[in-house]
């Protein structure tokens, strides 16, 4: 039975003063909120490896490459902080948690892309599950924002596969390295994408 009526207890955050009163339509639960709250870290570790990524790629002379993960990087912040507004606007305590140290070296330009297809799909069954927990809880609001996450999560996955594709179909020829990685150089933010 999901606990609709108080927060994590003494190890964990709140829900906020005042929510779920008895006889109050159950806006978030205990597990609900605390699988967003680690979704919100998951969204800013994200965030923090692609900004290490592209910290190589440019220290490779990758600079559109470098160029298209730290727009990445933004990204995924402003999808973390898309769940921290949901958190406070329904009332609920976002808890940060510590990021892990990104991973500072690679082997090859292929390499970093296969790491950020790795990231995405592990991203995507995090969601995947999250979705599935907030069904379970009936709590339909975190449903309804998770929605996008999953339609994102699509198309980041399938961008990050093509890219792979592309680089293992180039091998080390430095001519068409060169021209994919201006190819990559050429994205732009997202309209309204915090910069
Ligand atoms: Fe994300
Ligand atoms: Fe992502």
């Amino acid at each position: 039975m999901p606990d609709y009526t108080t927060g994590y207890g003494q190890d964990g955050p709140q829900l906020g003063a005042g929510y779920n009163r008895p006889g109050d339509r159950p806006a978030m639960t205990r597990t609900v909120l605390k699988g967003i709250n680690q979704q919100i870290s998951a969204e800013l570790s994200a965030s923090y490896a692609y900004l290490a990524m592209s910290a190589w790629c440019e220290s490779q002379n990758f600079t559109g490459s470098a160029k298209w993960l730290r727009i990445q990087s933004r990204e995924e912040h402003t999808h973390a902080m898309k769940l921290f507004d949901f958190v406070l606007a329904r009332g609920g305590t976002v808890e940060l948690m510590a990021i892990e140290k990104p991973a500072r070296t690679f082997k090859s330009i292929v390499e970093v892309f296969e790491a950020a297809l790795k990231q995405e799909q592990e991203v995507g069954r995090q969601i995947d599950q999250l979705y599935e927990l907030a069904f379970k809880e009936k709590v339909f609001a975190a449903m309804a924002e998770l929605q996008w996450f999953i339609t994102e999560q699509v198309e980041e996955e399938k961008s990050a596969r093509e890219i792979v594709a592309k680089f293992r179909m180039l091998k080390d020829d430095p001519a068409s390295l060169l021209d994919l990685d201006r190819e990559l150089g050429a994205r732009q933010p997202e309209a309204g994408a915090a910069a």
